[in-house]
């Protein structure tokens, strides 16, 4: 099972676009400007117990803990993924804690795409998204890993 972590709040938006043309399967789309989640708030609760202290993320964690590929798309938000899509990222700290600190055995996903659509072209423009897939794929012991990147998008 794909499941696609969509930062876009445009629907059908470029980045919508790009996912639809680097994805040959069906695939599970989560919207991150249609989800109610916050941000991690470093409360500590995973440090000890397994999930989080709110259960604004049952469903995410539910279908990433049984995904084989996890896509994170976004469009670039001033050199980052949007604030939406990453408040829903900061939430994976439960799997953090779990694996570093609890030492506790975690799933893994064994392959994962970033696609990142920007509205310019510039040098090193990605390095924020891909300093954040690096730790992900760090944290779910992730095999197999590509990018995509589409710049120029406003023109
Ligand atoms: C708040 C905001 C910040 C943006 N920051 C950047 C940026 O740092 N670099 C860039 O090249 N484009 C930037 N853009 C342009 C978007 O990345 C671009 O339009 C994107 O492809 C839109 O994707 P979408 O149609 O899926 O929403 C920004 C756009 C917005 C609205």
């Amino acid at each position: 099972m794909t499941v696609v972590l969509n930062g876009s709040p445009n629907k059908d938006g470029v980045t919508k676009k790009a996912i639809e043309s680097t994805l040959k399967e069906e695939y599970i789309e989560i919207r991150a400007y249609q989800e109610k989640v916050k941000a991690c708030d470093d409360c500590k609760y995973c440090n000890k117990l397994p999930g989080c202290k709110w259960d604004d993320m049952d469903y995410i964690y539910d279908v990433l803990s049984k995904c084989d590929k996890l896509v994170i798309a976004s469009p670039l938000y001033f050199g980052a993924l949007s604030s939406k899509l990453h408040d829903i990222i900061t939430r994976f700290q439960t799997f953090y804690s779990q694996k570093y600190y609890r030492k506790v055995d975690m799933f893994q996903i064994k392959e994962s795409v970033l696609i990142v659509t920007a509205g310019g072209k510039y040098p090193d423009m990605f390095n924020g998204p891909i300093a954040t897939m690096k730790i992900l794929n760090m944290l779910f012991g992730v095999e197999k890993y590509i990018e995509v990147f589409e710049t120029n998008t406003d023109e």
